[in-house]
């Protein structure tokens, strides 16, 4: 029977692979990519690179397929985006079934860890529900951007017998995500920290984590969100693309952090 392996790669350094991830790789035939545009070839690179340094003696081939864009005329974000996954499953179950023979291995390399913000889980189980395609599939684990982000920043994610939430930029803009003492914010293009209207918060912000672009921010959100901005503007414009997660904590919860100061690297 066929096997796909979903591999947790983590957030953007490749040594933050694990031992599982790597001996998994050693058993893949063929890999499969999504091309997501010029703009974004560098994550494509780091998953070759990847490939490149942990296989070893072993013949593999790489697929791969340009992502389908999403609908802009569908202006409901939740349908918008489930079409879009839909369209992503069909476009895996061929890919599958035509490059994937019956005895073989495949994977899909997963930024950071599969169960945070991906798809490639529920697309997965999208071509199971459909029942075409037979096959057996198992998860590897990855280091998420949030774990990257504590460990960058020196800091613990929540404070004693306390919870976090995470989520996602849109979400915090319209006060959706409540009043925990503690919010790890991901996929936010908007910078909706500006939004959030306590001036007490601290927050501890990271682009590129992990990689040689990395940059890390930290201190009074009021005293910083500007500068986050701007830096952020200006990454964005160099390299073509950006991803960045933050953690706001009220000060009563203060992590221990590294640096109490603004610090950049
Ligand atoms: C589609 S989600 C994927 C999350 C991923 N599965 C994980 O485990 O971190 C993409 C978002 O993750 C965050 N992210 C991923 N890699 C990052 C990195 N190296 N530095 C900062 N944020 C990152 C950003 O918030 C980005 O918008």
């Amino acid at each position: 029977m066929r096997k796909l392996y979903l591999i947790g790669i983590g957030a953007g350094n490749p040594e933050y692979i694990t031992v599982q991830a790597i001996k998994a790789l050693n058993k893949v035939d063929v890999f499969f990519f999504m091309d997501k545009g010029e703009a974004k070839q560098d994550l494509v690179t780091l998953r070759k690179e990847i490939c490149e340094k942990y296989i070893e003696n072993r013949s593999y081939r790489m697929v791969e397929t340009a992502d389908p864009v999403r609908d802009p005329t569908i202006s409901d974000y939740t349908a918008r985006v489930e079409l879009w996954h839909r369209q992503r499953s069909l476009i895996y179950e061929e890919m599958i079934a035509k490059e994937l023979e019956e005895n073989q291995c495949g994977a899909f390399l997963v930024w950071g860890d599969p169960s945070l913000y991906d798809s490639t889980l529920r697309i997965i189980d999208q071509i199971i529900a459909r029942g075409m395609l037979c096959f057996e599939f198992e998860i590897i684990p990855g280091i998420t951007s949030i774990q990257a982000l504590a460990a960058r920043h020196k800091i613990s994610l929540n404070g004693i017998g306390e919870s976090i939430v995470i989520t996602t930029g849109r979400q915090l803009a319209t006060g959706l995500s409540g009043t925990a003492d503690r919010i790890i914010v991901m996929l936010d293009g908007q910078c909706s920290f500006n939004s959030v209207l306590d001036e007490e918060l601290d927050i501890f912000w990271g682009a590129y984590l992990g990689m040689d672009e990395e940059v890390l921010l930290s201190g009074k959100l009021s005293e910083i969100a500007s500068r986050i901005e701007e830096v952020r503007k200006e990454k964005r414009q160099k390299n073509g693309w950006i991803m960045d997660t933050y953690l706001l904590a009220k000060p009563r919860t203060v992590p221990q952090a590294g640096s109490s100061t603004t610090d950049i690297a």
